[in-house]
């Protein structure tokens, strides 16, 4: 796998930093190299610092840290007891009640609502008080599966409350996704919205939530926010409208004192095998991670209006559109809607409507909008921005060159911030005031985090070669567990190199300490920024009778990044085209539209080593016309197989040319 890189990509372009963030960034590149050192000569101090300075603790932790990444056994700040709402919220009250914490916008733009801090406090300790009085206590587990409207973070904030975990599953994910997440987290409670909107489209959430619940006994109750105001059917003794429930409480209801390791939520996100992984995060350290890391990679100041395009459904959502902006007193749009409805100026439109200063999206929308044309951008004025972050996929340097030139008027810096659902928060990152940009890499390590690249045999590779990207020192940020999986959460991120954490990804870092990201290494599929794992893709095929083997592989797709190609070995008498719809609908019923197959090639077998493993490596490289150097194959059990393959797939290229 290792790869020395060439001479070309050597040669990139450097951004210098400009000059209106030299005179105000919180830190510039001294203080950086300065603090970054101590941040991982230091850590206990350096974090210890953060945590006092960051965040509100109701009384003061006992050990800054405990256990290691040997032995997979972090704690942060033990013995700290604090409340997640009360540092969102409460805190700020006194100078902040009247400022806007939340402005929300509808999917159509016909409508958009501000909450003050003030208000928030209200709204969140009644819906508090609602989950208390439908029995909801510390520990138990909540689902949320909302629309983006300002109500999925007034649940998250009201389980953070009263100590209750919240689940968030994405909205566009399916009743069948659902109702796995429900049942592995042992949700009892589920809160949902008559329909979502999304680019004028309707989403049958209430519909969506009955389905799933039919097959999960344990859910007693389910509130339901009326948006969209369309019919819905109401189960007498289960269901319970939002806006009833929350004018028979009171507003009062103090924020429970939590213990720094108490968990804070659960967030479900795809592996490589099996189902998905249930990520475990606790109050303190996250926190602490999510809160000091918002301010200094975005550079947040008192006054900045943030926006985060990301779902809360996903990670983004929950450390930089709600957690991180709210923990500094910050002001975050939430969107209900996409970036091409009602027309492609929409995110610019919005921009300029509520002078947006900071503005973090993901690549798969820049490719979108980009591939539109200059004319919908230019548009619109877009001088409040300051600067542009981008996440969940490498950014190619064309693509950065856009966003930089016409969306940012090259005067925004942008930061490539790389991280993961299980990292908590950004661990690779440009600091805007520090860093000079090289397109498309993530640039330097953040405070506390010691990244590096290793080679199968664990070894550092030299500077240019691609290796397996691994952490070395903890940090806050780090999740606790898999819920429910101790076995698989050791496994996947910590027994194949003892003493690191396995990032999955793999990477390389040039001379000039830039780390880029190549992508996964693993079976896990980036369509769209969305974490798709193969296995579930195959499950899902593998569920339709006339399927008797199936293999999935990534392909690149010009917006999305990536999309799914499927191999599937079918039974006799299927007919093609019938059985194709059947296997899209399949997976669109199991996981969700985001899962949608790119194409699916029809083959007699699947390359296999002889314990029966399927060698995707092969797959990968037909499925993108690749014929010639498909490395070894002589481990393959049926090693034949490769040339009927690729008789397969230069049969149907030329088919798909032909019509
Ligand atoms: C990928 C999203 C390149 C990476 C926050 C990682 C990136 C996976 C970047 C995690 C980036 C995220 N450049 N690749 N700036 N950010 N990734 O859990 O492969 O949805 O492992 O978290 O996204 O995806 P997740």
């Amino acid at each position: 796998m290792e790869r020395q890189i060439g001479e070309k990509q050597q040669k990139e372009k450097i951004y210098k930093v400009p000059s209106s963030f030299l005179k105000h960034a919180h830190i510039n590149l001294k203080q950086y190299k300065k603090l970054y050192r101590y941040s991982i000569k230091n850590p206990n101090k350096f974090w210890a610092q953060q945590a006092e300075k960051f965040i509100n603790w109701f009384s003061p932790w006992k050990k800054i840290s405990t256990g290691s990444l040997k032995k997979h056994n972090m704690r942060w700040f033990v013995g700290g007891k604090l409340n997640a709402c009360y540092n969102c919220i409460d805190r700020h009250l006194e100078t902040h009640r009247n400022v806007a914490a939340i402005i929300w916008e509808s999917d159509n733009g016909n409508e958009s609502r501000t909450i003050s801090y003030g208000e928030l406090h209200e709204k969140v300790s009644r819906f508090a008080n609602v989950l208390k009085k439908q029995g909801v206590k510390k520990g138990d587990r909540v689902c949320i599966y909302l629309p983006m409207i300002p109500e999925i973070i007034i649940a998250m904030l009201a389980c953070a409350r009263i100590g209750a975990i919240h689940s968030v599953v994405f909205g566009g994910f399916s009743a069948e996704s659902l109702c796995t997440r429900i049942l592995d987290a042992g949700c009892r409670l589920l809160i949902t919205a008559d329909f979502g909107a999304r680019g004028g489209q309707y989403i049958p959430s209430k519909k969506n939530a009955d389905k799933a619940i039919a097959k999960c006994p344990k859910v007693k109750k389910v509130i339901v926010v009326k948006h969209t105001g369309h019919p819905i059917t109401m189960h007498r003794k289960r269901d319970i409208w939002y806006h009833e429930a929350m004018s028979e409480v009171d507003a009062k209801c103090p924020a429970v004192k939590m213990d720094a390791n108490d968990p804070l939520f659960i967030l479900y996100t795809s592996g490589s095998t099996g189902k998905p992984k249930g990520i475990l995060h606790t109050i303190g350290g996250y926190l602490v991670f999510v809160a000091m890391s918002f301010k200094y990679i975005f550079d947040y100041h008192a006054g900045d209006t943030y926006w985060c395009t990301a779902d809360l459904g996903w990670i983004t959502g929950h450390s930089y559109l709600l957690y991180g902006p709210l923990l500094n007193g910050g002001t975050t749009l939430l969107f209900e809607g996409v970036p091409n409805y009602p027309s492609f100026s929409r995110y610019w439109e919005i921009i300029d409507k509520h002078q947006v200063n900071i503005f973090y999206t993901a690549p798969t929308a820049i490719r979108a909008l980009r591939h539109e044309g200059d004319d919908w951008v230019k548009k619109t004025s877009r001088k409040s921005l300051k600067l542009l972050g981008s996440v969940g996929e490498p950014i190619n340097p064309d693509v950065w060159e856009w966003y930089y030139n016409v969306v940012g008027n090259k005067r925004c810096p942008i930061v490539d911030t790389w991280w993961q659902t299980e990292t908590g928060g950004i661990l690779i990152t440009p600091l805007p005031g520090a860093t000079p940009l090289k397109p498309g890499s993530a640039a330097w390590p953040f405070f506390g985090i010691v990244p590096e690249i290793i080679n199968e045999k664990s070894k550092l590779v030299k500077d240019n070669q691609s290796g397996r990207l691994v952490l070395k020192q903890a940090w806050p940020g780090l999740m606790k567990t898999i819920y429910g999986d101790k076995k698989r959460f050791v496994k996947t991120y910590f027994k194949e190199v003892p003493g690191k954490y396995l990032t999955g990804d793999s990477a390389y870092r040039d001379k000039k300490g830039y780390f880029w990201i190549i992508g996964r290494n693993d079976d896990v599929i980036k369509v769209s920024g969305h974490r798709i794992g193969t296995g579930e893709v195959e499950s899902a095929l593998l569920s339709v009778p006339a399927v008797s083997e199936a293999a999935v592989v990534a392909v690149p797709h010009e917006i999305k990044g990536q999309s799914i190609f499927a191999y599937v070995v079918k039974k006799s008498g299927a007919k093609s085209d019938a059985l194709k719809k059947t296997l899209n609908n399949r997976v669109r019923q199991k996981i969700g539209p985001i899962a949608t197959l790119q194409d699916v090639q029809w083959v007699k077998a699947l390359p296999k080593t002889r314990s029966g493993k399927i060698m995707r490596r092969i797959l990968r490289k037909i499925a993108v016309n690749e014929f010639d150097d498909l490395g070894d194959t002589s481990t393959l059990a049926n090693p034949s197989v490769v040339d009927d393959l690729i008789a397969e797939r230069k049969k149907y290229s030329a088919k798909i040319i032909k019509r």
